[in-house]
């Protein structure tokens, strides 16, 4: 029976490029599809950006764009990192799509008929100046445990303390600096303490189709108390205007929570996908037999084991089959690379590097597992895998053999196979089921480790018969064929091991040896006295400076030695950038109205902007060190305009200033503050 599979990885939040965790789940998405396809399974491999919520329209607001310019400029850079590691989704869609509101609406219906919708008062911080009630996590204050200023309203990265944003002391709001104050709000929740979600729950997630850690984990949820009562409380799913958002039907000025309509995104992107196919999107759920399964990071697990399927359940939905939960990648054992800042390792420095992306496919397959593990990126190890073990036992098994049967045979294959020859195929054909088995169980580390050591087989078959000695004997030919043939078949069954990781590398190998791309059942029969190719190599090793130069911070060390003393102004450029990039920032021309020291800081003066926008602007300087107060007041200088506002100790500072200093300044000292020629005026722009 032919597998249905409908398969997902998380659906990215919209507000930046790809970090290489996010590359680490596709990879491990797309190998374990691939696998599924060379096996027969039919898969629909579905993704989309996460659009919605606060976060994304506030970063849109400050790049000035609208939050549908914003996230369409952020998809727009989805392809290259996508096609550049070879990840096949067959659809990238949008939880902003008009078949998401549709979708997210019709199950919020749904939910609302079966009595498990429920509106109550509540009470939450409010921003003043912005007119908007703030989420968590852009209200700020001190820690209420411990004191540390600039905490977040949810959590002390000080202490570890957990609170409401209520709690904090002194509190502002991130986004302007004002007073936050509370306000009453009607919010809109699922129960899922009701009774039906809890029994489903319950059952949900302990009947086995969680991995054993997952389903432990979420047990606590359903732990009762002396009461009989659960853990498990209803769920806030909605939000006030402003809100980038779907609306709430029947409900103005309400949008429902991003979380709410970013799992509804995998059905709005695979329903997108069967719209174009011609195909019914509720038939195709409806199918018994079809398998709906998410890939996911552990971050996450709440959402996609008890919000989810219990939307989906209550709203008369297909639930999902399987939710595959992946650890966190980190890099050089550094801290999890988190949301906001960024990571160690830049996919597309890696691809604009020239690095080979199957090296970083094979790579994390061969350290990925079917458990809840983080896994480290490790350079000296990478190096060592791909050139020891991907090159030096895989691809040389191919560029050893295939020139022989060029040069000598035509490039035919002998069907005459004996002997040691034929238990080493029967051997790695044997295997066929065993390296499908753990693709399907995700445990890419063990088919890994089995290939590689079916390589070792063949390697000492090549090493005890020779075919370089064969080639120099007169009467050997049928044994170096044989031997030859041999090889070139073992190649093929390995790349067929492999192909889920190495999809570009084996078309090439398909290419080579002149076959038609090769299923997981290619493995158990003989290519028997067939013609292929011409070799060309297949695969380089990893020139270890390529690694050097990936994790080298972007330039900027400080010149002491003589013979780098050329750099100029005392450090090495910074990377190329394109006209676009430059454009990105919005240099204008600034009067200085007023310049002041500021109390209680010996680095700043406080400067009053005029940029020509009929108002002032309050900027922060690091200059005080260089220039008294007076002898900047009326001068031009020039302002970076569009950098997002910064709330420092003193204020908030709406730019920054342009000055030129040496990147050691001790050895030369001073800063000099950029001032345009004479004739410029306040708000024209630089370029
Ligand atoms: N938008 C939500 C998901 C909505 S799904 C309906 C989200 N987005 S995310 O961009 O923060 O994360 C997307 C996926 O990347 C998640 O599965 C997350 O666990 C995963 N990862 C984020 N950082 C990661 C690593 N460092 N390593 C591996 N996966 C990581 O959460
Ligand atoms: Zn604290």
């Amino acid at each position: 029976m032919t597998r249905k599979l409908f398969v997902t990885t998380a659906l990215p939040y919209a507000n930046g490029p790809f970090h290489i965790g996010h590359m680490m789940e596709y990879i491990q998405a797309d190998t374990w599809v691939r696998a599924q396809r060379m096996m027969g399974t039919q898969v629909d491999f579905v993704c989309a950006d996460d659009a919605h919520g606060a976060p994304i329209m506030i970063a849109a607001g400050k790049a000035g764009k609208t939050p549908q310019q914003y996230v369409a400029d952020i998809a727009a850079g989805r392809p290259r990192y996508l096609q550049g590691f070879h990840i096949q989704f067959d659809n990238w869609h949008s939880t902003d799509a008009p078949e998401n509101h549709a979708l997210a609406q019709s199950i919020y219906r749904s939910l609302k008929a079966n009595d498990l919708i429920e509106v109550r008062t509540i009470e939450q911080f409010f921003d003043p100046d912005k007119g908007m009630f703030l989420p968590d996590r852009f209200i700020k204050g001190e820690c209420p445990k411990c004191g540390a200023k600039d905490q977040y309203g949810d959590n002390c990265e000080a202490c570890g303390a957990v609170y409401q944003p209520t709690e904090l002391k002194n509190p502002y709001s991130a986004l302007s600096g004002a007073t936050p104050v509370l306000r009453s709000s009607e919010h809109f929740f699922f129960k899922l303490s009701d009774p039906r979600c809890v029994e489903f729950l319950e059952a949900w997630t302990q009947d086995g189709r969680l991995q054993a850690e997952v389903a432990n984990k979420v047990r606590e949820w359903f732990t009762r108390d002396e009461a009989g009562n659960v853990n498990l409380g209803d769920w806030d799913i909605s939000r006030d205007a402003p809100y980038f958002g779907i609306e709430i039907p029947d409900a103005p000025g309400k949008y429902f929570y991003v979380w709410l309509d970013a799992p509804i995104g995998y059905l709005a992107s695979l329903k997108n996908l069967l719209d174009r196919r011609g195909v019914d999107f509720e038939a195709y759920m409806a199918d018994p037999e079809r398998e709906q399964i998410h890939f996911i990071g552990k971050d996450i697990v709440t959402f996609h084991t008890l919000f989810w399927p219990a939307m989906l359940k209550f709203s008369g939905r297909k639930v999902p089959t399987a939710v595959h939960v992946h650890g966190f990648l980190t890099v050089n054992n550094g801290e999890k690379m988190s949301k906001s800042r960024g990571t160690g390792l830049s996919p597309l420095r890696y691809l604009d590097l020239g690095l080979n992306p199957e090296w970083l496919r094979y790579y994390l397959c061969a350290k990925l597992n079917a458990r809840v593990e983080d896994i480290d990126f490790n350079p000296e190890d990478f190096v060592q895998r791909v050139n020891a073990d991907l090159v030096g036992k895989y691809i040389n098994i191919a560029s050893r053999a295939a020139g022989f049967l060029t040069k000598r045979f035509g490039g035919k294959l002998t069907d005459r196979i004996g002997g040691a020859g034929a238990e080493l195929l029967a051997t790695l054909r044997a295997q066929h089921h065993t390296v499908g088995a753990l693709y399907a169980e995700r445990e890419f580390a063990k088919a890994v480790r089995e290939i590689m050591g079916l390589a070792d087989r063949v390697n000492e078959y090549v090493d005890q018969n020779k075919p370089w000695e064969l080639a120099k004997q007169d009467g050997q030919d049928a044994a170096l064929q044989e031997v030859c043939s041999v090889c070139i078949e073992a190649f093929r069954v390995l790349t067929i091991y492999l192909k889920p990781m190495l999809p570009a590398l084996a078309a090439r190998v398909e290419t080579f040896l002149k076959v038609a791309p090769l299923q997981l059942a290619d493995a158990a029969t003989a290519l028997g006295a067939h013609e292929i190719g011409a070799y060309e190599h297949l695969m380089q090793r990893v020139d270890p400076k390529q690694i050097d130069a990936l994790f080298e911070p972007p330039a900027q060390a400080v010149v002491t030695t003589p013979e780098a003393a050329a750099l100029p102004g005392g450090e090495a450029l910074a990377e190329t950038i394109t006209i676009d990039d430059f454009v990105k920032v919005d240099l204008r021309v600034a009067r200085i109205e007023k310049a002041e020291a500021v109390e209680g800081s010996t680095k700043l003066l406080r400067l009053t902007l005029d940029v020509g926008e009929g108002r002032t602007r309050n900027v922060f300087s690091g200059i005080a060190s260089a220039y008294k107060p007076e002898q900047l007041q009326g001068k031009l200088t020039v302002v970076v305009a569009n950098l997002a506002p910064r709330k420092m100790k003193f204020g908030v500072s709406e730019g920054m200033v342009l000055a030129a200093s040496h990147a050691d300044e001790k050895a030369q000292p001073g800063i000099f503050v950029l001032e345009p020629w004479l004739g410029a005026q306040p708000g024209m722009r630089i370029r």
